[in-house]
């Protein structure tokens, strides 16, 4: 099949074409570089640089490319920073998809799957959480996403759009080839690494939340499993004379396990070899205490199953890819 994947030099996005490329399809990459690398790309795909918010050149990148499906995973995604700029994260996150949606219905391109996040449950009062949990984000890059998987919905129902929502947990691990490289960076598991290395000082945010040791708990989904969650979709927005038309399909994809920080930092102790320093500091604004997807309807509609699900696999790829790229992509 043809594809667009939209922030395909981005993390997900890179694992994903890598993916696709694998089993066969042909993938052009559109991505602004902004924070995604053009290293990260495949050599078999295309990448484009470019935004998402010029209707006509994408339009024609459509057309020209002959794309059946796309993946949007091109996104602000910093939680910090989307309290601080929401301006931006509406303007990427809203704005630039609508004008991606704008471009593939004049295109005549109706199937596509979402990057969205367990960010638009905010924080829940009770775990695992299902895909009809109330939907309560508790900040601007949650609500943004929240406000295209309405979108998605709608133009579904009225443009015969078919749409997969993908509300991603904590994703970590890395391919061979691709790896996790933000900045800033500001996710666990790269921080705790980059501690390992002696090249930053690592801060436990928070150990006083109603957990067994304090600290907060996550669900860790390798990018890898991430990735084959994404072919899955891709079929499932394939038309389909017996299923129900148009509109949005939402499913998490989490391990449906949930690790604390602490048991982060034990596990990647195991995977180093060493201890692994750190301070205990005072909670985040805006981290809710735990987040553990229920991934029934993942295992259902796309029969979908995490294969690398262990923090060991996740760290310890993680850990591989970082070793083999101690400066991280050189572009
Ligand atoms: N943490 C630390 N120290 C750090 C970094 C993180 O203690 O240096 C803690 C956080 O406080 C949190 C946990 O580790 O309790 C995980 O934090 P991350 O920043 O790695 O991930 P988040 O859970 O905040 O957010 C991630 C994605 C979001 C997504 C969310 C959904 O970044 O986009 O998962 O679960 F919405």
């Amino acid at each position: 099949m043809r594809i667009l994947v939209t922030g395909g030099a981005g993390y997900v996005g890179s694992v994903t074409v890598e993916r696709l490329v694998r089993a066969g399809h042909r993938v052009v990459a559109i991505d602004s570089l902004v924070t995604g690398h053009r290293d990260a790309v495949v050599p078999e795909a295309r990448l484009v640089e470019a935004t998402l918010r010029d209707r006509e050149p994408l339009e024609r990148l459509l057309r020209d490319e002959g794309i059946e499906a796309v993946l949007h995973c091109a996104a602000r995604s910093l939680v910090g920073q989307s309290a601080a700029e929401p301006a931006l994260y509406y303007g990427e996150n809203v704005a630039g998809g609508i004008g991606l949606l704008d471009a593939m219905i004049a295109a005549g391109v109706r199937r596509i799957v979402f990057s969205s996040t367990a960010a638009v449950y905010g924080a829940p009062s009770s775990v695992p959480i299902r895909e009809d949990a109330v939907l309560a984000p508790i900040n601007p890059y949650g609500e943004t996403k929240r406000t295209f998987e309405g979108a998605i919905r709608w133009y579904g129902e009225a443009y015969g759009l078919r749409g997969v929502a993908l509300r991603y947990f904590n994703v970590a691990g890395a391919s061979e080839r691709n790896g996790e490289q933000h900045e800033p960076e500001t996710h666990l598991v790269p921080n705790v690494l980059a501690a390992a290395l002696g090249r930053r000082s690592l801060t436990v945010f928070g150990t006083d939340y109603p957990t067994a040791d304090g600290t907060c708990i996550r669900d860790y989904i390798h990018v890898e499993d991430l990735a084959d969650a994404h072919l899955s979709a891709l079929e499932l927005t394939e038309a389909d004379p017996s299923s129900p038309g148009a509109g949005l399909t939402v499913c998490n994809l989490g391990s449906g396990t949930g690790f604390s920080v602490l048991a982060v930092i034990r596990a990647a102790e195991t995977v180093v070899g060493h201890a692994i320093p750190y301070a205990t500091g005072p909670r985040r604004p805006g981290d809710p205490p735990a987040l553990v997807a229920s991934n029934d309807r993942a295992r259902e509609l796309l029969g979908w199953i995490p294969r690398l699900g262990s923090l060991d696999e996740m760290i310890g790829s993680a850990w591989a890819w970082r070793l083999e790229h101690p400066e991280g992509y050189a572009a």
